[in-house]
């Protein structure tokens, strides 16, 4: 799952990230503090690229998961690609040195400078999400005399049991075009020489634990591709987004080998003709590649509630509050019966008592854990938020003008501010 483990010291547990030791990396950048696991980053993406050799796929790393240039540049190193949906986030792909060719722009709401930007990098592929952004992106290459691919995102009109806000393959989602109008899509905009629409692409939702639903998406991309391909259409890339899952909990997300074993068979035949395959991951390469690191400032009884208030909450890790998300959450140390057997909702050791894990943010939705069993712990102890590595400082905010954490990239023994802390005057530094 990844390479944040606990190590028997004289008896007590402490959290380690590959060869360093959690508590004395937070003595020395104090916390919050997010910190990330090269190791575990490489073995992801290298678990993916393998279990899907056979389709010699283009992979994408989802940006927006973990935008840090460091992260993004230690997958980039070794063959990745990046997804991007913002000029932020091309910024970003282009300081890490990857090849544009290799990176797909996406988004339903480029911005015309956005798009010439994209243009201008010659990145892969625009993938387009409606009539007026397709018209748009033809005059824009049009004027700059520089054609572009795209490939047009689809909504294959799939239900996925994930929640409400990160289910996208359904109909009636502002993303991609209906699959009924994608023919007549094609009839008004496919034989643009400046836009060149040949690609289909979809993103069913996240994280989907289940392969069933990818199965169905790419049944109906492969029947859509025959059907534009039977018009004369030239289809060479299939782009199948993000959202394989990540361990919130051990050994809830299919491992890459399952999801592989059900899609590679169908489009293997396609590869062989010369279709491009591109995977969009983010977390699942990049969750259980970060832990954010928390230090408990009071512990509060409130009628029958103990809270443990922390210096960070909310405002660091949103998925809690926004979509009901798990996170595994506990003390960076224990006695060593307290290490946890498996990160799982309710954990099965003795002397465990329940807790709400909570941040400094004036809301009362600023939880990160309700009702967890955790071992005893006092004010002053340090607690480890799993899973955060995807959509965790990435969705950060300084909300009640908290400077955001920094972020420590973690190689062997070494470990390497990647993102220094923000202070007071950084908190006002855009402010005339
Ligand atoms: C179009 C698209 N591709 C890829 C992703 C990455 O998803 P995940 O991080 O779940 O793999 C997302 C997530 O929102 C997305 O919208």
């Amino acid at each position: 799952m990844d390479d944040f483990h606990y190590k028997i010291e004289s008896g007590q547990g402490a959290l380690w990230c590959e060869g360093v030791s959690l508590d004395d990396l937070a003595d020395e950048v104090q916390t919050p503090a997010y910190v990330y696991s090269q190791a575990t980053l490489e073995g992801h993406y290298d678990r993916l690229s393998q279990a899907f050799a056979p389709l010699d796929p283009l992979i994408c790393f989802s940006v927006k998961s973990c935008p840090n240039t460091s992260v993004c540049r230690v997958l980039t190193q070794r063959g990745s690609g990046l997804d991007l949906v913002s000029g932020g986030e091309l910024y970003r792909a282009l300081k890490t040195g990857v090849n544009p060719a290799k990176c797909v722009y996406a988004g339903v709401g480029k911005r015309p400078d956005e798009i010439t930007s994209a243009l201008e990098a010659g990145v892969g592929w625009l993938n387009v999400e409606s009539s007026q952004e397709c018209a748009l992106i033809g005059q824009l290459a049009e004027q700059l005399g520089q054609p572009c691919r795209a490939a047009l995102r689809v909504n294959p009109d799939i239900q996925t049991e994930t929640h409400q806000h990160t289910a996208t393959g359904h109909r009636g989602t502002k993303f991609g075009v209906q699959l009924d109008q994608v023919e007549a899509f094609f009839e008004t905009y496919g034989s643009s020489p400046w836009c060149k629409l040949s690609g289909i692409h979809l993103h069913i939702g996240s994280p989907i634990l289940q392969v069933e639903p990818y199965v169905m998406a790419v049944q109906k991309g492969i029947e859509l591709m025959d059907r534009l391909r039977s018009k004369g259409y030239i289809i060479d890339m299939f782009d199948l987004g993000g959202g394989f899952g990540a361990d919130y909990q051990s050994g809830q997300a299919p491992e890459a080998t399952v999801y592989a074993e059900a899609i590679v068979p169908l489009l293997e035949s396609r590869v062989a003709e010369g279709l491009q395959v591109v995977f969009e991951p983010g977390r699942s390469i990049a969750a259980n590649a970060g832990v954010l690191l928390l230090t408990v400032l009071y512990v509060k009884q409130s009628d029958d509630h103990t809270f443990l208030i922390c210096d960070g909450g909310m405002n660091l890790m949103i998925r809690p509050a926004l979509y009901d998300a798990f996170h595994f959450v506990w003390p960076t140390r224990v006695t060593a019966s307290h290490i946890p057997p498996a990160r799982t909702e309710k954990v099965q050791l003795d002397g465990l008592s329940p807790v709400n894990v909570v941040g400094p943010i004036c809301e009362t939705g600023d939880i990160i854990a309700k009702d967890r069993a955790l071992p005893q712990v006092q004010a002053g102890d340090r607690l480890a938020v799993f899973g955060a590595g995807a959509y965790g400082m990435s969705m950060a905010s300084q909300y009640n003008s908290q400077p955001l954490p920094p972020e420590v990239l973690v190689d062997g023994q070494k470990a390497k501010v990647v993102r220094r802390r923000e202070t007071y005057a950084d908190l006002l530094a855009m402010e005339v």
